[in-house]
């Protein structure tokens, strides 16, 4: 499928069916991800790759019981086949931008950066993983990270990196109820193509 019918298929899923995503396909899937653009070539994004296995202990650590129990959407996401952790190493940005070719920057202290690139790289290797499940015929939903994040950075080892997403990967149980955020006016994509000349 062309990349254009790819963009146009794929839609955030929060409830899946349960069964596993294949483990080394969806390690496969994220190395293949990790062709996306990386600023300087720093490639300070890492993705974690957890199991089926342990999607119910990640939940436990991302989540606390308050928000399990009154989330309608909980037993969907918890039904994932398996989840992606992306993350980004501030330092191996900084470290790339004191080096003599990328100094002139100004770019070596975390303060400086006007748009930090470790942000655009996850979101350049999160939405490469997104078109490489929707191509595979499975479904994924994205939380960011706001809620427990040092928790999760702990649990996954990732104690030198911040957490970007977490991507869940799956396959759509069809009880999914689209996102009251697509209710919104928004304006539209035509809209938010400008010509400037
Ligand atoms: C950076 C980012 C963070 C998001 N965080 C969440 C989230 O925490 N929970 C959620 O259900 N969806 C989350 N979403 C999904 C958006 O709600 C979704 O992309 C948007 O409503 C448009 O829907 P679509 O992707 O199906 O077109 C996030 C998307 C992005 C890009």
């Amino acid at each position: 499928m062309d990349v254009a019918s790819l963009l146009a298929r794929r839609r955030m899923t929060r409830s899946f069916d349960g069964s596993p995503v294949e483990l080394p396909w969806l390690v496969a899937a994220c190395e293949t991800a990790l062709l996306a653009p990386t600023a300087g070539h720093s490639a300070g994004v890492t993705l974690s790759v957890v199991g089926h296995d342990r999607v119910g202990e990640y939940l436990e650590v991302a989540t606390d019981p308050t928000w399990r129990t009154r989330s309608t959407r909980y037993p969907g996401w918890a039904r994932a086949g398996g989840l992606v952790l992306v993350s980004s190493r501030v330092s191996a940005y900084l470290e790339r931008y004191r080096e003599p070719d990328k100094a002139a920057s100004g770019l070596g202290e975390r303060d400086a950066w006007p748009v930090p690139y470790w942000y655009g790289d996850a979101a350049m290797a999160t939405m490469a993983l997104l078109l490489l499940v929707e191509e595979a015929g499975l479904a994924a939903g994205l939380w960011g990270a706001f809620r427990n994040v040092e928790a999760v950075r702990e649990w996954a080892g990732l104690v030198d990196d911040e957490l970007f997403a977490t991507v869940f990967v799956g396959r759509p149980d069809g009880h999914d109820r689209p996102s009251t955020s697509l209710t919104r006016p928004v304006p539209t994509r035509a809209e938010r193509v400008r010509r400037l000349s």
